[in-house]
């Protein structure tokens, strides 16, 4: 049996390296990895092979960045001929980023079985580029692979058959609580001076808060009032980056008193920063399941989430970009009053072996 692995952007990457461990356990199994390249500077990418022990790829398509049409369509191409040449039994892709709807619609469109990790999540707001991603991507999957019971419900939901989708838990927490204790031992509180508990986490990337200056500004105004209260620790995606320089918002965010802006930092030191922060603000996917395993806080600046179980059960608090009720959200979360949460089921490091024991059987 021959899979072929794909990785392009950042999160891909906790979401693969236990997989990748995994098939080690699966006799008769070759596994290669293809990186698309739709992320490329080394703090988006070759920093967490080394830190996750991936080993490098078997190819590297080198798309770069792009619109998405030009982005989808370079991978598409670049990919094509990999599959015809490696003759893989199984694509496999995981999680909603253009790398996973171009080499997904590649795989079948040759014949090839499509497996998704991360599948049926759904925040039924279609503006996301990601949520198309989703949607189309379980629709041609052959094997689907979900973290939570909503997402088992979502694909009943699209009439996809009951047979092909596998509840396993969550990759990306295998990967979490492999390295938790590693984490620990970072540096990186001292390094920036930090005391655990007295600092707060922002990350910000989504098109629907990075995109448009005047929403970029509001959440900068909500930024000055989370920093009057101590460090604000920002590691600035690449993306938001290059907004706020065009925005002209670069100087503004630099003379907040308390903001630490940091180039995007590595897995061990995020993990460790996560950890002991009193609260994280965030728009990412992967970060609002890891702060609900971490007990930390968590305060995502979106309308909506495709992974309500961090909602449910978890320490999210799902707030939409209005500095009100942003605001009211940080209150909340300091008071301490909304407790620990609880670990979503299969959330237990396993996820990766179920999943590998699926394809074992399917394959
Ligand atoms: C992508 C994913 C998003 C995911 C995020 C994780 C899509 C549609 N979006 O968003 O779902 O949450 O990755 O981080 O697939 N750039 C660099 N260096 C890099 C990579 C990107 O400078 O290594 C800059 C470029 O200016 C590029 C921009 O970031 O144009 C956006 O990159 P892109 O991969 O298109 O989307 P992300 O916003 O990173
Ligand atoms: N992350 C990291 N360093 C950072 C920011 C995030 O290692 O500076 C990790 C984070 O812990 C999680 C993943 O990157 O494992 C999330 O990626 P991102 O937010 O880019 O993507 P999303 O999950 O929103 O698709």
């Amino acid at each position: 049996m021959k899979i072929l692995n794909i990785v392009g952007a950042r999160p891909n990457l906790m979401k693969i390296a236990p997989l990748i461990q995994a098939y080690a356990g699966l006799d008769g199994a070759e596994s290669l990895l293809v990186h698309t390249g739709q992320h490329y500077d080394a703090n988006m990418s070759d920093l967490f092979f080394h830190q996750l022990g991936i080993p490098e790829p078997d190819l590297n398509l080198g798309v770069g960045s792009a619109s998405h049409a030009v982005q989808t369509a370079q991978i598409m191409t670049a990919f094509e001929p990999v599959v015809l040449e490696q003759k893989p039994d199984a694509v496999l892709v995981v999680g909603d980023v253009n790398s996973t709807i171009a080499c997904g619609l590649v795989a079948v469109k040759l014949g090839v079985r499509l497996v998704h990790v991360e599948a049926g999540l759904r925040s039924f707001d279609r503006e996301m580029p990601e949520e198309i991603n989703r949607v189309l991507t379980d629709a041609i999957s052959d094997l689907l692979f979900c973290t939570e019971p909503a997402g088992v419900a979502n694909l009943r939901d699209e009439g996809i058959s009951d047979e092909r989708v596998h509840l396993v838990g969550n990759v990306m927490i295998d990967t979490l609580l492999q390295h938790r204790e590693r984490a620990e031992s970072s540096t990186v509180l001292a390094d920036l001076g930090l005391t655990a508990g007295a600092y707060a986490v922002l990350t910000l990337h989504r098109p629907s808060n990075v995109d448009d200056p005047e929403v970029l500004g509001r959440l900068l105004d909500v930024l000055e009032v989370v920093a009057a209260d101590g460090p604000v620790i920002f590691p600035v995606h690449p993306r938001t980056r290059t907004l706020l320089v065009r925005f002209g918002l670069d100087a503004r965010i630099e003379a907040i008193e308390n903001v630490r802006l940091l180039e995007p930092v590595g897995y061990l030191d995020f993990l460790k920063l996560m950890a002991s922060a009193r609260v994280v603000l965030t728009d990412s996917g992967g970060i609002q399941e890891e702060t609900t395993i971490l007990s930390v806080p968590c305060i995502t600046l979106r309308e909506n989430t495709e992974r309500p179980i961090t909602a449910e059960l978890g320490t999210n608090q799902v707030v939409g970009q209005d500095p009100e009720r942003i605001l009211a959200a940080y209150r909340r979360a300091l008071s301490g009053e909304l407790g620990a949460g609880s670990v979503p089921p299969l959330w237990d490091g396993n996820a990766a072996q179920r999943i590998v024991e699926v394809l074992r059987k399917a394959l």
